[in-house]
């Protein structure tokens, strides 16, 4: 649970949480907590308290009252704070709070690196994503429901925007556990059809959602979601949802997500250690669903499309073989010799029904391949496009959420690893040779020359360790990043038309 966040500045009193920049020798304040005693950070660096990012250090005031308490939380080295510092602030800020029984504190918010607006809502942002707890299964709930509310003691002239930057922090931070949520649900909980009502749940208002099932998926052509789908007990959905604005759109684009509620590998079965987490092969899918979740209330200019293939990857009794073909929602066939490379075969009938609708640029997001994780590891998600500006702004909009996504070229004289002597393409490329390359140039087989980008989120879909901002398991990366993507569209900057 998310404590009620408002902005304040003339609450006094509560336990306070003062920020502090850490210096080689002494921790020092920021300016607005200049008319804090520095006697309190000579004490606290004798303690061993440096002022590194969200490393706390809880002082008592002489009377150990409630309302004297005071909790000083890092905010690293001044030269190179940023959004990212104020985000793992409020994290580390809201983590050490949960164990402690105040109801209440107030946070001093610091405009020495960005404009306390900004400030105000990273560290909303921060705080929402360290308080994503995932218990639902749990008969024992692990707590912190305590804490209430939190006041963001911001300086008075900027006491409007700090509200919007609170809202805007928050609505993140709930995008992001609604992704997780999904994630992180057992696999037989979240079988298509129920994760179709799930989404239908959104609709209402501005927001349409269309769920297409198998009778309408066959009526429609989408051999190729069918055929992965064919090993599993369970039949498939193709969600579809759209969000249309009060005006005229200053944008129409397209969301599209893998949604492979479990990744068994089908007849190429995966071993028992790569399965262990394959419930997350929907978060694609989880990520797109989640923008949707909050679209309404946030209500941007922005046409915005989101686009699911939902399916189990099974090897039930007439699952899809190895050298079977199948047939494309854009009637190219695809030669099936690896059924755990399951993932391309069921975007190319999603991708294709994106291409359909009127928009003006598609981005797709997917667990695609593990290869992903051996070239940038698990903090960077990987980027292909046909459209250098769309990489680029996408990667700023990574940026500004503190997530990471970097390039990676669509090869072109790889396009024969994808040739087949029996179909129009095959969907595997040469073992062990640029996995996520392949992955990408067999997407672009069914964009039909649109402004499109892919995202290969295996690797920062799943930490099991957890991170500051993200209990173990679903990490709900990619939410932010086009949340703010969609927002800086709203907002008018870099409007320049896509070619
Ligand atoms: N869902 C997996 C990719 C994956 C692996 C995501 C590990 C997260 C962690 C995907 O469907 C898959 O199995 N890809 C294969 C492709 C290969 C057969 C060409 C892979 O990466 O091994
Ligand atoms: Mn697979
Ligand atoms: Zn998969």
């Amino acid at each position: 649970m998310i404590p009620r966040l408002r902005v304040d500045s003339k609450a006094g009193g509560r336990p306070v949480v003062l920020p502090v920049f850490q210096t080689p020798g002494d921790p020092v304040w920021p300016r607005r907590a200049a008319a804090w005693p520095k006697s309190l950070l000579t004490g606290a660096r004798d303690d061993g308290f440096t002022g590194k990012i969200g490393e706390t250090h809880l002082i008592s005031g002489p009377n150990a009252q409630a309302s004297e308490k005071i909790l000083l939380v890092g905010l690293g080295k001044k030269e190179s704070a940023d959004g990212q510092s104020l985000r793992l602030f409020g994290a580390g800020a809201y983590r050490r709070l949960r164990s402690t029984r105040w109801t209440t504190a107030r946070f001093l918010i610091a405009d020495d690196v960005i404009p306390a607006a900004e400030a105000a809502r990273a560290v909303a942002e921060g705080v929402g994503l360290a308080a994503y707890r995932f218990d639902k299964h749990q008969s024992e709930k692990t707590g912190g429901d305590l804490l209430k509310e939190i006041v963001f003691d911001a300086p008075t002239p900027d006491l409007r925007e700090a509200m919007e930057g609170v809202r805007l922090g928050t609505l993140w931070a709930e995008a992001v556990a609604c992704a997780r949520d999904l994630i992180n649900e057992p696999p037989s909980h979240k079988t298509p059809v129920t994760l179709g009502r799930w989404a239908q749940q959104l609709a209402g208002g501005r927001l349409r959602v269309r769920v297409y099932d198998k009778r309408a998926l066959q009526k429609m052509g989408a051999g190729a979601l069918l055929g992965v789908n064919r090993g599993s007990a369970h039949p498939p959905v193709l969600v579809h949802l759209r969000y249309t604005p009060a005006g005229k759109p200053k944008r129409r684009i397209a969301f599209v997500g893998k949604g492979i509620t479990f990744d068994s590998g089908g007849l190429s079965l995966k071993p028992a250690d790569g399965m262990m987490t394959m419930k997350y092969d929907m978060a694609g899918a989880a990520t797109v669903f989640s923008l949707f979740k909050i679209l309404p209330r946030l209500a941007p200019d922005i046409e915005v499309h989101g686009v699911a293939p939902v399916t189990e990857n099974m090897p039930g009794p007439d699952a899809y073989k190895p050298g079977d073909v199948v047939t494309a929602l854009n009637g190219k066939t695809i030669e099936v010799l690896n059924t755990d490379a399951e993932g391309r075969v069921v975007l190319a009938d999603a991708l294709t029904f994106a291409t359909r609708l009127d928009v003006e640029e598609i981005v797709d997001v997917a667990t695609l391949t593990g290869a992903a994780t051996v070239a940038l590891g698990k903090n960077i998600a990987a980027c292909l496009s046909n459209t250098p500006r769309l990489t680029e702004r996408l990667r700023a909009a990574a940026d500004a959420a503190g997530e990471k996504l970097w390039p990676l070229p669509l090869e072109t004289t790889y396009r024969e690893h994808l040739r087949s002597k029996v179909a129009d393409l095959k969907n595997i490329g040469n073992p062990g040779e640029a996995g996520t390359i392949i992955g990408g140039l067999f997407l672009e087989e069914f964009v039909a020359g649109k402004p499109w980008a892919h995202i290969d989120m295996a690797g920062v879909g799943w930490n099991a360790a957890g991170t500051p901002t993200s209990a173990p398991g679903a990490t709900g990366a990619v939410v932010r990043t086009f949340l703010n993507y969609l927002w800086s569209l709203h907002l008018g900057q870099r409007r320049e038309a896509t070619a």
